[in-house]
């Protein structure tokens, strides 16, 4: 009979984990959608009543709305990383000093370091089947082509489909994107060089009274070849970007290069269906990360000229529209009830994607300024909603202080897992918040980093409910009030085109959320009191601070051809997958 009672005894011990897995409230699933460069006011449930976002409008309904989420960064790489490690990326290198601002090219040797812990890498070792379909953009090989020393398999992800960089806007050749005008830029100025160099050559060599053929003819001719070889590069820039950058990824494999544009929002979701199949037994951890809404707004058939905001709102509509495919799939396979869902965006819309008075770029509400710039609010509040059925409250709003990067410590004690002990973790558990048994968050103080360069910071005074936002540092509008750095694609961080403010400028966003309102030690009587405490914050913070080697730098941020990763021979890098 004991021997009998041990096994009884051994069999429920044995279940109890996996009893405990199933029981709701317990090691949920967890969906998290990040949408690329959507601004918070495009939106149905965050105030836009002429766009149709009825799918992510439903989430807010069905679960928790953040109306204060705030990316670490005002542009993709480093808001990205911050998201996936829980940490600035000051921390983590994941920023740049030197103005470009995003991983420039797939073939760059900078990316998320591997000695970084993304929040997948913790739940792939708690049991949990993890994905990421999308974008990627941190980066991917070191020292080869091959060594995938950044990919997504490498950071925590037990599946990959998507692009390992990113959509650009010249991918499909029709714009003149930022990085091909540079490019062609430095390419004619070289070939300028070369002819000078030539003609200089030719003169010298004639008054040196040198004779024919040598030194000059071959200096003529190979200055000709040079000459010509610049020139072909320059017009073939655009094939030589989309070849080189915008490809799609399988797990290790290239599978096209370059992506037909047009099938990929399929392609996606299909690779999302049969992930939610193949892993609905188990506690999943799916990223899908969208190519929407990033310029340059590949939009399918079914949604072109359906919108009231042209080709921008009808790019934004489709990806509502695959929210609701995604989540029907969820419904599908019967796990809806136990799969937190998690939508936002990576940074705020753009408002330089402007041509003549085609809108390209994102919409920010009422929040000033956008993509790209370090403090201002547009460019920083995203939207943040969280669906738990059963768990958490539905149609619950949240307006306190909230971080893309408490993410991290949220999913992970979720899955069972603990947050890293080793070093700073900047996110903060969101759940209290989200069930409604805590009334504040737990940020205090928020930073605002440009690049390396801290622009603002906010600080959230409790027993005031006051949310204060100092800034150091803004960038110059081109035309004032415009609000935008039109003409430059996005605003610097630093030098002639930021203007520095000592004393800080400050606002009240809980009375002021535009920003509109520049307070004095004369309007505000707290006005000192408030600058230097948010001061010693931000002392405190930069004395502590151990910087990591910067990964989007230099060296670490330009093409090396060694590093291409091609499904077909090189330079010409052309793959179609079989069968199509
Ligand atoms: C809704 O979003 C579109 C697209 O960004 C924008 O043009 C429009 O101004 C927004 N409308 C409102 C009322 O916010
Ligand atoms: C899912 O949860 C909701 C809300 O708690 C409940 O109404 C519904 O019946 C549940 N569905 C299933 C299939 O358990
Ligand atoms: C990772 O390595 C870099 C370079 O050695 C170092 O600066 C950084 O502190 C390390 N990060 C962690 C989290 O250990």
């Amino acid at each position: 009979f004991r021997s009998c009672l041990a096994v009884a005894l051994g069999v429920l011990l044995a279940l109890t984990p996996a009893a405990r897995g199933d029981m709701p409230g317990s090691r949920p699933n967890m969906l998290l959608l990040m949408a690329d460069d959507l601004g918070i006011g495009d939106v149905g449930c965050y105030g836009n009543s002429t766009i149709r976002t009825p799918n992510i409008d439903r989430l807010a309904e069905e679960g928790v709305m953040l109306t204060q989420h705030i990316a670490a960064a005002s542009v993709c790489t480093p808001s990205r990383a911050a998201f996936l490690t829980g940490r600035y990326p000051v921390r983590s290198g994941m920023v740049s000093s030197d103005g470009y601002r995003v991983l420039q090219w797939a073939a760059v040797s900078g990316g998320l370091p591997t000695n970084e812990t993304t929040f997948a890498k913790i739940l792939q070792d708690k049991g949990y089947a993890t994905g990421l379909i999308g974008k990627w953009h941190l980066g991917l090989n070191c020292d080869s082509s091959s060594d995938h020393c950044h990919h997504p398999l490498r950071h925590g992800f037990a599946h990959f489909y998507g692009m390992p960089f990113s959509m650009m806007g010249d991918l499909p050749r029709w714009e003149l994107s930022e990085k091909r005008a540079g490019l062609e830029r430095r390419l004619h100025l070289c070939l300028r060089a070369v002819v000078a160099l030539a003609a200089l050559a030719l003169a010298a060599g004639k008054l040196a009274g040198l004779q024919p053929p040598l030194p000059w003819t071959p200096v003529v001719i190979g200055s000709a070849v040079v000459a010509v070889l610049l020139l072909a590069a320059a017009r073939s820039l655009g094939t030589l970007i989309v070849h080189a950058d915008c490809f799609l990824m399988r797990d290790h494999a290239v599978t096209e290069q370059p992506m037909r544009l047009q099938r990929t929002t399929p392609l996606l979701l299909e690779d999302a269906a049969a992930f939610l199949k193949r892993n609905k037994q188990r506690p999943f951890l799916l990223l899908v990360s969208f190519l929407h809404v990033h310029t340059p707004l590949v939009t399918t058939e079914n949604f072109l000229g359906k919108s009231l905001h042209g080709l921008y709102g009808d790019n934004v509509e489709e990806m509502d529209w695959m929210v609701g495919q995604i989540l029907g799939m969820l419904d599908r396979e019967g796990v809806t009830n136990n799969t937190l869902v998690y939508f936002t965006s990576d940074n705020g819309g753009s408002l330089e994607s402007q041509h003549g008075n085609r809108q390209y770029g994102g919409w920010n509400g009422v929040y000033r300024g956008g993509k790209g710039m370090g403090g201002w609010e547009g460019g920083i509040r995203v939207p943040g909603i969280f669906r738990w059925p059963g768990v958490l409250p539905a149609g619950r709003v949240v307006t306190e202080p909230t971080s893309l990067m408490d993410v991290f410590p949220t999913v992970v004690q979720l899955g069972g897992g603990q947050v890293p002990q080793d070093r700073v973790i900047d996110g903060r558990d969101l759940l209290p918040l989200l069930l409604g048994t805590a009334q504040h968050s737990d940020h205090e103080f928020l930073l605002h980093y440009c690049e390396v360069f801290l622009h603002a910071a906010r600080w959230h005074q409790r027993d005031r409910g006051r949310v204060w936002k100092v800034h150091y540092v803004t960038p110059q509008f081109q035309r004032a009030g415009a609000g935008a750095c039109y003409g430059r694609g996005v605003c610097p961080c630093f030098g002639e085109k930021v203007t520095p403010h000592h004393p800080p400028l400050l606002f009240d966003l809980s009375r002021d959320p535009s920003e509109s309102h520049v307070l004095t030690p004369a309007t505000e009587p707290l006005f000192h009191e408030v600058v230097g405490r948010v001061q010693r914050a931000v002392e405190g913070h930069q004395r502590a601070l151990r910087p990591a080697p910067l990964q989007l730098d230099g060296l670490h941020n330009i093409w090396k051809p060694w590093l291409q990763p091609c499904c077909g021979p090189f330079p010409l890098c052309w793959c179609r997958p079989q069968g199509s």
